[in-house]
């Protein structure tokens, strides 16, 4: 019933004439999203004009931002808005990622006033939770997975929550070759599902996707993607390249048979 979602996080990758490339050369094997499954690739800000043009070959193909800031204009030095970022023709952002948690001061206040701003201003905000390796050997993830959940949803109304995504995304399996086993990603995926159930209702929480990050690549997106809850992958350095990015829209799209 919910549609997976491949998304590609570029972080700080690409610039707008390798942005080009990468979609000239997935297009070539891609015409068309697969029924069932959603796309989205998230560059940086200046190659999000290349993205949307040149992604526009491939029918269904979305793109995003990394962040944006939860004011519509002002003294805020090196931000952008909401506004801008739809300007461009992308239609999400990733909100809350651990790296701007953690080097550039991004808090659970934040990422809550981003949410609403996104969701104000039409862009689907993918919401990053997920806890540290410490907390998790602590045996303290599902509490700071819920406290995350939380604060990013107050003030969310339920009617808006199926314009969100939430990505959970264990800090210590990002960009370190290490993965969330399936077990664990299901456990987690189910343990948010029930935690907005709780906020809101059954159907909301069952509509809500929810992504698994953290390492994910060709050689196990597929037994991660089979858990009942995992809803797709936010993939960072798998999605660079556009052979492996397609390897894993075609498994999402080969589960949805
Ligand atoms: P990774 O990054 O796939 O390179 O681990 C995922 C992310 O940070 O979103």
């Amino acid at each position: 019933m919910r549609n997976f979602l491949i998304a590609g996080n570029w972080k700080m990758n690409r610039n707008a004439a390798e942005t080009a490339t990468f979609f000239n050369e997935l297009s070539a094997d891609l015409k068309k999203v697969p029924n069932g499954v959603d796309v989205l690739i998230c560059p940086v800000y200046t190659s999000l004009q290349a993205a949307v043009e040149t992604s526009s070959k491939i029918n269904g193909f979305k793109i995003g931002a990394q962040n944006m800031h939860f004011e519509d204009s002002g003294a805020f030095t090196g931000e952008i808005t909401a506004d801008m970022i739809r300007e461009t023709g992308a239609d999400y952002v990733i909100i809350g990622h651990s790296e701007r948690r953690q080097y550039f001061a991004e808090t659970d206040e934040t990422v809550n006033k981003k949410t609403i701003k996104a969701i104000d201003k039409g862009l689907i905000p993918v919401i990053c939770v997920g806890e540290h390796l410490s907390e998790r050997k602590e045996n303290k993830h599902f509490d700071v997975v819920k406290h995350q959940v939380v604060e990013a949803y107050k003030n969310v109304a339920t009617g808006d929550v199926s314009k969100t995504v939430i990505a959970y995304e264990p800090v210590w399996a990002i960009g370190t070759g290490e993965t969330a086993t399936s077990e664990q990603a299901q456990e987690m995926h189910r343990f948010i599902r029930s935690e907005m159930e709780k906020l809101y209702d059954a159907n909301t929480a069952n509509a809500v996707q929810i992504l698994y990050g953290g390492s994910m690549k060709p050689e196990n997106a597929g037994e991660l993607l089979e858990c009942e809850d995992v809803d797709g992958g936010l993939i960072g350095g798998a999605s660079l390249k556009p052979d492996s990015f397609l390897k894993m829209i075609k498994t999402a799209s080969e589960l949805k048979k």
